[in-house]
């Protein structure tokens, strides 16, 4: 059994990750704690509230973190990506400009029902001084809560499991620039101030999200299997499927599809072995025309620069099954979901 918190900014993809990691029966899912980045921080919130509400995921917690990057000014929220509402306007009322102001009937005995008095990063370093070596993060927002969590407590990196990130890119084209990944742009300061750190560290980049499209004929599949829960899905990626049409990462796509990013970070928990890796010293590039952009030094040259010295190696995820990941993940929520 895998103890993890997830670090989000619900977010469509991120409604899948929550799902994948809730539904599989050898993680525990002990909390999200929320972030700012699709999403401002307070619908963040409310809409892990939600997702958690809908799977049934009584025994969760929801904490709240940083409503705004640890250096950088904030940058507008992704509405045109994942709606208004941050999962596709899927509630009552919303429309693509504005999200409905909609009260939402939490199950009063629910933990998620109430969110935790301890701030994000507050949350996450009790939670791993109570459970030392056991807990894996798995960060699918901008990085600034488990920087700052790592900032207050510099012993964080031993005293987890691993640390998982979703972001960053390396030989792939970045989404919000040519050169950076959504998740670091929002917040380089804090990516890079992790790739400092001596974390067990898997970063899950475009390079292999991009890889892993996922079909509007598998979403229906959840839809038709998968309870509410499947439905919450399809539901919430009918927006989030639309603005990846509008983009070519798959050049003449089968059929309409999104990429499913943040649950990949999921499947790397479970199923490691459908990743390949590479490894080495990293930076993230914290501001300029590069802003956002993961550099690692896969060469181990000496190039006689300083900035990549003395770090330890970070490992990104650069090939993958995608097959395998996409059917675990499909599998994974029909075959466990429970409402
Ligand atoms: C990342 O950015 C967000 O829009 C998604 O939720 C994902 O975490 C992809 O670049
Ligand atoms: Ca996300």
């Amino acid at each position: 059994m895998r103890k993890i918190i997830l670090d989000t900014d619900p977010g469509c993809d991120d409604a899948m990750a929550i799902a994948y990691a809730f539904c599989h029966p050898q993680i525990e899912l002990l909390a999200l704690t929320t972030v700012f980045g699709n999403i401002n921080v307070g619908y963040s919130t409310r809409n892990a509230q939600f997702i958690l509400e809908t799977l049934g995921a009584t025994k969760v917690a929801v904490a709240k973190g940083a409503a705004v990057p640890s250096v950088q000014t904030p940058l507008p929220p992704a509405d045109f990506v994942h709606g208004a509402d941050g999962i596709g306007n899927v509630y009552p009322g919303s429309t693509p400009d504005k999200p409905a102001e909609v009260t939402i009937n939490l199950n009063p005995d629910a933990r998620h029902a109430v969110v935790e008095e301890l701030d994000a990063a507050d949350f996450i370093i009790a939670s791993a001084r109570a459970n030392p070596g056991e807990i894996t993060l798995v960060a699918v927002g901008p990085l600034t809560n488990i920087a700052e969590a790592y900032r207050r407590e510099p012993q964080l990196p031993t005293l987890v499991a691993g640390l998982v990130i979703m972001g960053g890119t390396v030989d792939e084209p970045g989404n919000v620039t040519p050169l950076a990944e959504a998740n670091f742009f929002n917040d380089p300061h804090a990516a890079d101030s992790l790739m400092a750190g001596d974390w067990p560290m898997t970063l899950i980049g475009l390079d292999v999200t991009h890889k892993i499209m996922l079909g509007d004929s598998a979403l229906k599949r959840m839809d038709n299997n998968a309870g509410q829960t499947g439905s919450l899905l399809w539901e919430s990626s009918r927006f989030y499927v639309d603005f990846y049409m509008t983009k070519s990462v798959v050049d003449n796509p089968p059929e309409r599809q999104c990429a499913m990013h943040d649950a990949a970070a999921i499947a790397y928990v479970l199923i490691p072995d459908a990743f390949e890796v590479q490894s080495g010293p990293a930076r993230v590039i914290p501001d300029g025309m590069a802003s956002g952009q993961l550099a690692i030094d896969r060469k181990g040259y000496d190039y006689g620069t300083l900035h990549w010295q003395d770090r330890p190696a970070t490992h990104a995820c650069m090939a993958v099954d995608s097959e395998r990941v996409r059917e675990h993940f499909l599998q994974t929520i029909i075959e466990h979901h429970i409402r």
